[in-house]
């Protein structure tokens, strides 16, 4: 008897091990492989759409609604006129360039009561994808196991013009054929590109960034962080230059929206363009992210975020010209703090260095590949050969590029005609406070000489040591007082006599800098990257084929993908539960204006409506849902994208993920990465009852 209890009972563990899988919802999926490779998985979580209305290129289909914004963020459209939504954070740069401290946009928020009032932002672009292809046979065409890795780059250079140029034939489209998997495979995605894209409204600045950089990155999280754009076309609903005479755009698909809310568990799935992943990174390159490169970079931002902060807080117009640059700086830094933490709880060394041994185990069964025998150990070596200037490029990068004079003298330089300098110049010193940049240059300088070896050091270093008692900042002072081009007039006179750039001194830091590169770091880097990019191919190759049940997706590289998981929430750390939604009591909550950058500021129409509860068709129960996470491998690039569930319906925007989940570009764990989403609910409240745009409403899809 005992024994068949027994029996039984572990039938039933088995069968709830087996009746319940919980496949982890890592992945950002090629759309048009969606059919064969992930449907099944889709539908069991609870998909109610067909492949072909997911991605078609016979019928209208969810990817129609898609855009790439400005190639650095995601959309998606919301109406048959045109209307985009995306992330606040992603519009910023547009909403501050129409900004001044009359008209603070930035603070107060922008809303076109009408079309007339929508507008312009010249550069900004959105991009549809028409189809995808596997084009790998002709991309690869003529290359043999003997051709080198620099023929093999000639012969896929050519091979990709030609194979696109066919494509787009005739059309007013263009191409894009990226590699996947380290060039193992190549994929073309043909596009259609919208470059007369108007500003429709932005939130107050203290909803659309509504717990600032204290709250980036974090869970539990309250900001209305969205913005609406219009693509216009011409009369024929073609791509065209701004002009008055162009028409909103009537897209082949647009998302209905969602009023019923989310539950736990529910079936999400996030399209969007997800810009960098390096999920097949190998051990010695995680360390390498761990050990230097993050933590270096995170010092150096540490200290240019403190000298900017210092100027913001005592200059209202410093604050308005520093805060999109501020945001950007911050928004790395403390992505890279969360990502080596995330990858130490993971211990993501030890995972990658047990795959390692696996590979080099399975390697045995394949004697007479040399290639798989061989890559691990050659990765190996080129990251040995290259550590100190790794570290080099990282301070030129983050030190040296960060120096804004040097990185503005960069652009001059790369301008053709006196036309395109003087528009570079006008841009930039619409926002530059030469102060700070002193400031900043002083340290980032003497960072570089502290940290770099000498080897490696450009030619002036020597002369601040012997004319300046290695004093950075009275150097930087002179390099203030004598550069053209920390001065608007100056630079402008500069330009408009034909003067050169070769003369000035912020120049000649630029100079001898590249020049170094150019010399003593450039052409060893580029060997070695080659050499770990051609042994990754056949490494990633190799694991492919040992683990033949596992489906792979090649690392994001800022083309269309689809990720799919569920509304989900987390346990951040021992002891704690996070819940998957937030509300607007927790606006209130958190509010406290005695901060400079009030981050929990509360705009009074926000809080009139909370104490009213005036939340219309919006709220949940008596409270407002502001947003939620969910289990959508996401990472930056798909800032903007929709959040939709089963039905195909808009249910939020992506903007973030959380902090304890931020190593999912190099290691994802279904257990803490999240995505945000804001809840589409509090978006249309904001546009409906903060902003009294409610004509926008009319526009939308909704279901109730
Ligand atoms: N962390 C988000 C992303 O990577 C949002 C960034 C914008 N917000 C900010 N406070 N800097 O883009
Ligand atoms: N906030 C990011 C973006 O701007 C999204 C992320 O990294 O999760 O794309």
């Amino acid at each position: 008897m005992k024994k068949i209890t027994a029996f039984i009972f572990l039938c039933l563990i088995s069968v709830s091990i087996f009746a319940k899988p919980t496949p982890p919802d890592e992945g950002m999926w090629l759309l048009q492989l969606l059919k064969d490779m992930n449907y099944a998985d889709m539908k069991a979580k609870g998909l109610k759409l067909k492949p072909e209305q997911i991605y078609s290129i016979n019928q209208s289909s969810l990817k129609d609604a898609i855009v790439s914004f400005g190639g650095f963020c995601t959309g998606e459209m919301i109406s048959n006129e045109g209307l985009i939504l995306t992330n606040h954070h992603c519009g910023l740069g547009q909403v501050q360039f129409h900004s001044s401290t009359e008209k603070d946009y930035v603070t107060n928020g922008f809303w076109a009561m009408n079309r007339s009032e929508e507008l312009p932002n010249k550069g900004l672009f959105a991009t549809f994808i028409i189809r995808v292809e596997d084009v790998t046979k002709q991309i690869l065409e003529g290359v043999t196991a003997t051709t080198t890795e620099d023929q093999r780059k000639k012969l896929v250079a050519q091979n990709i013009k030609k194979v696109g140029n066919k494509a787009i034939e005739n059309t007013h489209y263009k191409f894009e054929i990226k590699p996947m998997f380290y060039g193992d495979e190549y994929y073309m995605f043909v596009t259609e590109t919208f470059n007369d894209i108007r500003l429709v409204g932005a939130p107050h600045g203290a909803i659309g960034k509504f717990g600032g950089d204290t709250d980036n990155w974090m869970w539990p999280r309250h900001t209305g962080d969205f913005s609406l754009f219009r693509i216009y076309a011409d009369k024929n609903g073609k791509p065209a230059e701004y002009s008055k005479d162009n028409v909103p755009f009537k897209p082949r698909h647009h998302l209905p929206i969602s009023l019923k809310g989310v539950k736990k568990e529910d079936f999400t799935m996030v399209m969007g363009f997800p810009g960098r992943t390096q999920q097949y990174i190998t051990s010695f390159a995680v360390k390498r992210i761990m050990d230097f490169s993050n933590p270096n970079k995170i010092k150096i931002r540490d200290n240019r975020l403190k000298i900017y902060d210092k100027y913001m807080r005592t200059s209202n117009k410093v604050r308005i010209q520093y805060v999109a640059k501020q945001a950007s700086v911050a928004n790395a830094w403390k992505k890279w703090i969360g990502e080596v933490r995330g990858l130490k709880r993971l211990k993501a060394v030890n995972k990658k260095e047990k795959l390692e041994n696996d590979f080099e185990q399975w390697t045995k069964s394949k004697p007479d590949n040399l290639q798989y025998q061989t890559a691990l150990n050659n990765i190996k070596q080129a990251y040995q050969d290259t550590e100190k200037l790794f570290l080099a490029t990282d301070y030129l990068n983050e030190a040296v590029f960060g120096i804004e004079v040097i990185d503005f003298a960069y652009d001059l330089s790369e301008a053709e005609t006196t036309e395109a300098k003087k528009n570079i110049a006008t841009a930039f010193f619409k926002d530059y406070y030469a102060p700070i940049d002193e400031e900043v240059m002083a340290y980032c300088l003497e960072t570089y000489y502290k940290d770099i070896p000498a080897n490696l050091h450009p030619d002036f270093f020597a002369k601040i040591q012997a004319e300046y008692k290695g004093d950075f900042k009275k150097f930087a002072a002179y390099i203030f007082q004598n550069s053209a081009l920390v001065s608007e007039e100056k630079t402008k006179k500069l330009i408009e006599s034909g003067g050169d750039l070769k003369n000035d001194v912020a120049y000649n830091l630029l100079e001898e800098f590249m020049a170094k590169m150019a010399k003593d770091i450039r052409p060893t880097m580029q060997k070695s990257t080659s050499e770990i990019e051609l042994n990754q191919r056949t490494y990633v190759k190799g694991l492919r084929e040992m683990q033949k049940n596992k489906k792979f997706y090649p690392d994001a590289n800022s083309t269309l993908r689809i990720a799919y998981g569920k509304v989900n929430d987390y346990q951040p750390y021992d002891g704690a539960q996070y819940q998957f939604q937030t509300y607007l009591d927790g606006i209130i909550e958190k509010e406290n204006t005695k901060d400079i950058y009030e981050d929990y500021a509360i705009p009074d129409k926000l809080k009139a409506l909370y104490l009213s509860k005036d939340y219309g068709q919006y709220g949940e129960k008596g409270r407002l849902p502001v947003c939620f996470t969910a289990s959508n491998h996401t990472t930056g690039g798909n800032s903007g994208s929709p959040v939709i569930n089963g039905e195909g319906e808009l249910i939020g925007t992506n903007f973030d993920r959380n902090w304890e989940g931020t190593m999912s570009d190099i290691m994802y764990d279904p257990d803490r990465c999240r995505n945000i989403a804001v809840d589409v609910r509090y978006t249309l409240f904001v546009i409906d009852k903060v902003a009294g745009a409610g004509h926008l409403i009319k526009e939308m899809t909704i279901k109730k």
